[in-house]
């Protein structure tokens, strides 16, 4: 079972303020996913970032439709971050979502306060739904993107991992 669903004792009631990720995020979000890519068995993600590709990725880059972050509104900590983008096989008005919690984390309500602000944002740039593509091992990731309202699409089975293993990747999607 993934670490990531001992959930009892988390502080329910979050402390956070989201705003826009800047290019300053970069090296704090860097060892905030790191650590997820680290630990394994829920991004998709195997490779580490370096704040450099990181900002080009998710945060500020040519691909970037808008990134959130959490931010802890008493030590200023950044506690996740939600990533819209492009996707090349995607349409061009459907985003593409990631979203990233830190893993020492003793708040609730990250990822829902994110989505928040990414679901406004999504629909004042005029897309017409959210992709989100999630290892079907993830039951994490399936559970809080289900909660926010997003239904399942489609499924692309086994999906090769580095060390040899497969995967099926499930995606969802959030119509706006
Ligand atoms: C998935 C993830 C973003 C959720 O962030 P979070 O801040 O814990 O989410 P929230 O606290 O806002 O959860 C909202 C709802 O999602 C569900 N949920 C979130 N994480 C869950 C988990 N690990 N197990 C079961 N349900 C979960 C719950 O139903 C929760 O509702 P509740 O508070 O009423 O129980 C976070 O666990 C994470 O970063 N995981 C690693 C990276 C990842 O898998 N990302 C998704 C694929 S890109």
């Amino acid at each position: 079972m993934e670490p990531t669903s001992s959930r009892e004792s988390l502080d329910a009631s979050p402390r956070i303020d989201v705003r826009d990720a800047t290019p300053v995020d970069a090296p704090e979000l860097a060892e905030l996913i790191n650590a997820i890519i680290a630990r394994g068995g829920t991004t998709a993600l195997e490779e580490p970032f370096t704040p450099e590709r990181l900002a080009d990725a998710y945060l500020i880059g040519s691909s970037v439709l808008c990134c959130f972050v959490a931010v802890d509104r008493e030590t200023g900590r950044l506690e996740g971050f939600q990533t819209l983008g492009r996707y090349p096989e995607l349409p061009d008005d459907i985003g593409d979502i990631g979203t990233f919690a830190r893993i020492d984390g003793k708040q609730r309500g990250v990822g829902s306060a994110l989505f928040a602000a990414t679901r406004e944002r999504a629909r004042q740039i005029g897309l017409s739904a959210i992709n989100a593509t999630i290892r079907a091992d993830n039951i994490g990731g399936l559970t809080f993107y289900g909660k926010m309202g997003f239904m399942d699409h489609s499924v692309v089975p086994g999906v090769a991992l580095k060390d040899g293993g497969r995967v099926d990747r499930v995606s969802k999607r959030f119509p706006l």
